[in-house]
């Protein structure tokens, strides 16, 4: 069944009869337009993609399935042409402006206008063969650059040095870019989750966290590792194996049937009992796919039971303020029996001297 296909089945489901869509990676998963600027007007019957000027080759060209429409900027007020017998119409409440909903409600005065913002998201979840492999190429991107960058730390590099490092590896294996703004933290920052890379120079006697990932063909990947830098302590080696046994409890734990909540409670139960619970303060992991963040998530309200070809990260943590922080991160693919780890990037503990 074709995405379009199974998004109109959803929609028969919550008894709509047209959606419409101004996300970026749902219009992208539903018509393959890699623009961003455009918005999609789903029926039962039709789709529309309704984009401006610069874009109408393009849209053409990616999203045979729809009949490309040209509009200006203001998308919704052709709405009003094409919408007028719709009576109950979806659209992505948690993700629509203020100014943007008004002008919805103007082309739509006579339906009625539902917040469904789960919809397309919920066909996201599981991912077919080829946004498989696409992923898999955007974790071997990022792998293949922490191995490249690893052999270029030096003490007194600054943090934005290395996430450079890490971009340019990847942007030359084939990453569009980076999948988020990267987190390079070093000493007492990397008790900071999300640290982001700053001017502070690396120096012995430190963790380095670096939390990065590649966008290929629209898809994520999403990595970290913490390595360390001159001789660690007990402690240091303490916090670290306890992250990595938590994270490998995690993933053995990461099974088809399973809820996100079970998953979580698993790797947490670890660091809670080797006293470190309180410094554990996020979720275990997320989603991926065309968005570095997607649902369903592992962390300690996810009710969402896990299915085959779901893709997640498993991401435990500990950061202890003014002393340092250690997380470890994988991709893994939820398979009919268990998972399959993506990220092939070694996980001992990597002291540089
Ligand atoms: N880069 C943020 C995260 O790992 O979710
Ligand atoms: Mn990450
Ligand atoms: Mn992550």
């Amino acid at each position: 069944m074709s995405r379009l296909e199974r998004m109109r089945q959803q929609m028969l489901e919550d008894k709509i009869d047209a959606y419409v869509v101004i996300r970026p990676e749902n219009g992208r998963y539903l018509s393959g337009f890699s623009g961003g600027e455009a918005t999609l007007y789903i029926t039962l019957e039709k789709a529309f993609l309704l984009t401006d000027f610069r874009y109408i080759e393009q849209a053409k060209a990616q999203a045979p399935e729809f009949e490309v429409i040209k509009t200006g900027q203001d998308h919704f007020a052709f709405l009003e042409e094409i919408g007028l017998n719709a009576q109950r119409v979806g659209f992505e409440g948690d993700f629509i402006t203020y100014v943007d909903y008004g002008q919805l409600n103007d082309a739509f005065r006579q339906a009625e206008l539902l917040s469904l913002p789960n919809l397309v998201s919920h066909l996201r979840s599981v991912k077919d063969k080829s946004e498989i492999e696409l992923i898999r190429q955007a974790v071997r991107i990022a792998d293949g650059a922490f191995a490249e960058t690893l052999k270029t730390i030096e003490i007194g590099q600054t943090e934005e040095e290395i996430g450079l490092n890490l971009e340019f590896s990847m942007r030359r294996a084939g990453a569009s870019g980076g999948s988020f703004d990267f987190i390079i933290a070093s000493g007492v920052r990397s008790a900071m989750p999300h640290g982001t890379a700053s001017s502070k120079r690396i120096q012995l006697g430190e963790f380095l966290t670096m939390d990065f990932g590649a966008i290929y063909q629209g898809y994520c990947s999403d990595i970290t590792r913490t390595i360390f830098l001159g001789d660690p302590g007990d402690k240091h080696r303490k916090v670290y194996e306890t992250v990595l046994a938590a994270q490998r409890a995690g993933i053995k734990a990461v099974e088809p049937g399973r809820t996100g909540k079970e998953v979580d409670a698993v790797a947490r139960k670890l660091i809670d009992e080797a006293g470190y619970g309180d410094y554990f303060g996020h979720g275990l992991g997320h989603s991926v796919g065309l968005a570095i963040h997607e649902g369903p998530n592992l962390n300690i309200r996810e009710e969402r039971v896990l299915e085959p070809g779901m893709v997640v990260t498993v991401e435990p943590g500990i950061y202890i303020p003014d002393w340092g922080g250690v997380r470890i991160e994988d991709i893994v693919l939820v398979t009919e029996n268990g998972c399959e780890v993506l990220t092939q990037a070694p996980k001992e503990f990597i002291i540089l001297e």
